[in-house]
């Protein structure tokens, strides 16, 4: 499965970890500013803060930093806080922005001494480009090619120290020499539900909403383990609050508004559901094929591959299994299904005996 591709496949989805504009515009404004106030992923947090420590102890510039993460999990804000950290100023690009060698040798000579680069996806930039970095990573020093054909010559060029700090939702597709070349791999989880309620907490003061611990509790536990779903969550639920209650965000208001905009007490949304309830009603939970189950929801087979299901599975509802899509235990009980009485998952009506007028 691809994170960008389920980015593409549902831009607009309000579960979606993927930003949006929405977000974009928002999300300046709540991105925590140092250390201190970056809620969870108390490990990364923590060897994050030594590594700045040191560097800073030293007088020199961080080692190189990879993180790696689903999206919406702070890897870019934890990337401004680094250069916050360190007084450093930091110039953002990404992987698919830099096409050609020429375009990072462009950016590499331009750096500052101690400035932070920071490079979002990754695992998305070109061949040669990622060659250069190898060496400007490890030796401050790129080549740059003059002239073409037999009359071109390399022309090496010293770069101030900098600190990379790459950012990939794929880490396993990055390839070893790249990954070997960074100092430090921080590697975040998706967030418990009480950390999930302190960023909604802070993010509400921010945006000036009154949200009450019940109200924050119920937000969390719909945002998937994920700050940036939790933060339009809450925006999503404000809106409903002014609108349709006294602006204060109770649990009550927030059920009723995440009702409204389909997104259930686990977090699962409109298509999550209808996948969950074909896998359970059509199909007796179970093993069905991809393909199948998809015709079944009227939607591509990406789109449920990539979008419904990982959360699904991460969620323990669904199974991929060599024969196809088992639905588990939870999956029942979530949607308040009765599982049909056969045992070994064979659903109504395919017992043996039983020879349809389509039948084998
Ligand atoms: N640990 C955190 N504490 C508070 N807010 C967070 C945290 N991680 C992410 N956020 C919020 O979630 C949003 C998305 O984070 P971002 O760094 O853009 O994620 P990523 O780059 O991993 O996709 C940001 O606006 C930020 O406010
Ligand atoms: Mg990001």
């Amino acid at each position: 499965m691809n994170w960008d591709d389920a980015a593409q496949a549902a831009p607009d989805r309000l579960l979606g970890a993927a930003a949006d504009s929405d977000d974009q515009a928002v999300e300046a404004a709540l991105r925590p500013k140092d250390l201190g106030e970056f809620v969870g992923q108390e490990r990364v947090r923590e060897q994050l803060d030594l590594v700045l420590k040191a560097a800073r102890k030293r007088g020199g510039t961080a080692d190189h930093v990879l993180l790696s993460g689903a999206p919406g999990l702070g890897k870019t804000t934890l990337s401004m806080i680094i250069a916050a950290e360190m007084g450093a100023p930091i110039r953002i690009t990404s992987g698919p922005a830099i096409q050609h060698a020429g375009d990072l040798a462009a950016i590499l000579s331009s750096l500052a001494e101690g400035e932070v680069l920071f490079l979002d996806e990754i695992h998305r930039m070109s061949r040669p480009a990622e060659e250069m970095l190898y060496m400007a990573m490890e030796d401050f020093r790129v080549d740059v090619i003059v002239g073409k054909g037999p009359g071109a010559t390399a022309i090496p060029l010293e770069l101030p120290p900098f600190t990379l700090v790459g950012a990939t939702t794929r880490a396993g597709l990055l390839p070893p020499p790249l990954r070997d070349r960074f100092g430090f791999t921080g590697h975040m989880e998706f967030y418990a539900p009480a950390e999930l309620e302190r960023v909604i907490h802070r993010s509400a003061g921010l945006l000036d909403v009154a949200v009450d611990t019940a109200g924050a509790a119920e937000i969390a536990g719909r945002s998937r383990g994920t700050p940036r779903i939790a933060n339009r969550l809450l925006r999503r639920v404000r809106d409903y609050a002014q609108v349709r209650a006294d602006g204060v965000v109770t649990r009550q208001t927030a059920a009723k508004a995440l009702e409204v905009y389909e997104v259930d007490a686990r977090g699962l949304d409109r298509l999550d559901r209808a996948v969950l309830r074909a896998l359970l009603t059509l199909f007796g939970g179970g093993p069905v094929g991809l393909s199948t189950l998809a015709v079944a929801v009227g939607e591509e087979r990406e789109t449920v591959e990539e979008v419904a299901e990982p959360f699904l599975v991460r969620e323990g509802l669904l199974a991929r299994t060599p024969r196809g899509r088992v639905a588990t235990a939870a999956a029942w009980t979530h949607l308040g299904l009765v599982p049909p009485q056969h045992s070994g998952g064979a659903g109504p009506g395919t017992g043996p005996g039983q020879t349809g007028l389509f039948g084998p």
